[in-house]
């Protein structure tokens, strides 16, 4: 099999980290070689983003924040081509659509984030972890929250995510399962691609 690159997506709280490690061990125990990415990143740009995230005052407009997130992911772009030269399977928590999805709910153009974006890789698989962020804020502790964890921007977020899953961008799990039926949900979606 030739690499493979799978992204999750959806807004916090939604079980992402659990879910990626389950898959992740899913592939090792079948003897592929797995990298576990994440944006933003924790190179030279995606720390800018970690530290701006967690300041607690979101001060950028919209467009300055895809703008990084951009950057960040052109550079992140190189170490995930460089994995499925090797065939590893490099599984993201986040790429394209956070940007889409986050900004796009936030204001900022999506024709024109598309443009930033347009070199970014094509996933072989982008899985929504889809929540209602009633519930999903309530998974995640004040420590933890960003900038970003406000309910009524996270339901247009959710929102904007349900969107590009109609348009066929990624699938979508129900999140608010068992983490042994979510996981045997994305196995299912993981099951189409070989
Ligand atoms: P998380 O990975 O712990 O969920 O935190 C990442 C935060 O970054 C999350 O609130 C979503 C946000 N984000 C964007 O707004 N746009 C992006 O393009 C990316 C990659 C993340």
């Amino acid at each position: 099999m030739k690499g493979l690159f799978i992204v999750f997506e959806g807004v916090d709280g939604g079980g992402k980290s659990t879910q990626m490690k389950m898959l992740s061990d899913f592939f090792k125990r079948k003897g592929y070689e797995v990298e576990q990415h994440m944006e933003p990143t924790h190179e030279t740009i995606g720390t800018v983003l970690w530290d701006y995230m967690n300041s607690k005052n979101r001060s950028f407009e919209p467009e300055t924040e895809a703008l990084l997130f951009a950057a960040d992911r052109i550079e992140h772009g190189k170490n995930i081509r460089k994995a499925l030269e090797e065939r590893k399977i490099v599984i993201s928590d986040r790429y394209k659509h956070s940007s889409l999805a986050y900004q796009g709910a936030a204001g900022a153009d999506v024709d024109w984030m598309q443009s930033l974006n347009k070199h970014a890789l094509v996933p072989d698989l982008v899985i929504l972890l889809d929540i209602d962020p009633e519930k999903s804020l309530g998974r995640v502790s004040d420590r933890e929250k960003t900038v970003f964890e406000e309910n009524e921007y996270l339901k247009k977020v959710r929102a904007e995510y349900l969107r590009y899953a109609e348009l066929g961008e990624l699938v979508v799990v129900d999140a608010v399962q068992s983490i042994e039926e979510v996981h045997a949900d994305i196995l299912k979606h993981v099951d189409k691609l070989a």
